[in-house]
């Protein structure tokens, strides 16, 4: 919403919220104290913040106020009942809809911006036109294709924009075109897209299944190379020079993370099984299992590598962010690492540039596996990469922050017991320097 209201002054966005506090650090005077740490977001919030950017908790007026309303609210996994685990939870998306309904007294376009799951359009119309006051809504669906950590440069330019709605009617077709008229502003014609309804929404799914998919294969080739002698960056560059196959989402690791591509391909694998479609939700299904077995295999690695017990012993963690350049730590693989090494009470010091303490502790006590006394007194949070270091058994890269890459690591070597361990989980350090300063080193995939 920012760089729409960067890129088409003309048009007010205002951005609502039921969370306050969360809107209210995005009216922080000091615009770097906004909630989502992404680079290059703060300053065009501070070119459009009071201009025709603003952050309101003021549903009903905005709500009243608008023509056009992209629904942006959560879409988690199910916590309870039927699809628990599994199915996405569209309970927050159903009260935006019954709130529109209830307060729209125009003809409103809406507009799917969550991840939903296909056909979930034909839901909210239902409930529009049961509860609305009479007035005229149009539902598009225009999913959100930008990656956290690079999700200005996404926004300014995007690969594609994908816009699904009833292109069959008139109505459609005008709501279309009207959504059409606001990306066309900074994009190119040629990269909007426009599709039937549940393409769109489809289009979204299958995306994050196809680029997570790539992950786990070539995390599930890491751990042949680390049998066989080959090496995973080796493979992946050969593979990924194949025209067909190309260069980018192989890079071998501990596993992805974030709030999406777990979520997307559940709520994927559970469509599928809706409609008895059993192979196909195993096919997708393996690439989560792929994926715990990585942050799984990385943690019990680092226990068999330490003579088969950390139990009392400090390894440093640097990174907890789910990847570079955000703060946002949702189903980062750093947390589950955590616990398993927990299960082994090993003493946990993390440095991480963006992520706070308060969240690093938020995230483990989440997975209500070790009480809060016992995640205080084994995990420690500090400012520095150093400080995490010293006097650690072993140090273990969760995060692929460039700044990772600088670090003094003979004066980190020097300040850790010996034989001192490091475990690159991002494949980020060039194995021959480290070995040279006298690491014990293991890569994923090497
Ligand atoms: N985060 C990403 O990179 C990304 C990328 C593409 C798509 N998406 C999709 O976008 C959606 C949102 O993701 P997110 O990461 O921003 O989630 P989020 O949980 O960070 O934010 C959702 C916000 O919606 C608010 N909210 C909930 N119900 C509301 C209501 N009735 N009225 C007003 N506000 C309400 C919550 O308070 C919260 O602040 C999800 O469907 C997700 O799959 C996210």
């Amino acid at each position: 919403m920012a760089v729409i209201a960067q890129k088409c002054p003309e048009i007010d966005v205002t951005v609502i919220d039921i969370n306050e506090k969360r809107i209210a650090a995005w009216n922080d005077e000091d615009v770097e104290n906004i909630p989502i740490y992404e680079p290059g977001l703060s300053a065009i919030v501070k070119e459009a913040r009071g201009r025709n950017l603003f952050f309101s908790t003021e549903v009903d007026k905005a709500i009243d106020e608008a023509e056009l309303i992209f629904i942006s609210v959560n879409t988690p996994t199910k916590t309870y009942g039927i699809g628990k685990g599994m199915a996405a939870d569209l309970k927050y998306i159903e009260l935006c809809a019954r709130q529109i309904a209830r307060v729209a007294k125009t003809d409103k376009i809406i507009v799917e911006k969550s991840t939903l799951p296909v056909r979930t359009a034909e839901a909210l119309k239902n409930i529009l036109d049961n509860t609305g006051n009479g007035v005229n809504f149009q539902i598009l669906s225009n999913p959100e294709f930008l990656a956290e950590g690079t999700a200005v440069q996404d926004l300014l330019n995007p690969d594609r924009v994908l816009i699904g709605g009833g292109i069959a009617t008139e109505k459609g077709k005008k709501a279309v075109d009207a959504l059409v008229a606001v990306y066309a502003t900074w994009i190119p014609n040629a990269q909007i897209l426009t599709t039937n309804l549940w393409s769109s929404e489809l289009s979204k799914l299958t995306a994050n299944a196809f680029l997570a998919q790539r992950i786990s294969s070539i995390n599930a080739m890491s751990e042949i190379c680390e049998k066989t002698g080959a090496d995973v960056e080796e493979v992946a560059k050969a593979v990924g020079m194949d025209s067909r196959i190309g260069p980018k989402f192989l890079k071998a690791s501990v596993g992805f993370g974030g709030s999406c591509f777990q979520k997307d391909i559940l709520n994927l694998v559970y469509i599928a099984k809706s409609y008895g479609l059993n192979e196909v939700a195993d096919y997708w299904e393996q690439v989560i299992i792929m994926n715990d077995h990585q942050k799984r295999r990385f943690a019990a690695n680092i226990v068999k590598t330490l003579y088969n017990t950390v139990s009392g012993k400090k390894i440093a963690f640097l990174g907890w962010a789910f990847k570079k350049d955000t703060n946002d730590t949702r189903e980062a693989a750093a947390i589950y690492v955590a616990d398993h090494l927990l299960n082994e009470e090993a003493e946990i010091v993390v440095y991480d540039p963006k992520v706070k303490a308060e969240q690093i502790y938020a995230d483990l006590e989440y997975l209500e596996t070790h009480s809060s006394e016992e995640i205080h007194r084994r995990v420690k949070v500090v400012n520095t990469a150093q400080e995490a270091c010293k006097d650690a058994h072993a140090v273990a890269v969760l995060t692929e922050w460039d700044e990772y890459k600088k670090l003094d690591w003979k004066s980190i070597y020097d300040s850790m017991l010996k034989p001192a361990f490091l475990f690159d989980g991002r494949r980020l350090l060039d194995k021959e320097e480290i070995e040279k300063i006298g690491f014990k080193f293991n890569a994923i995939g090497n």
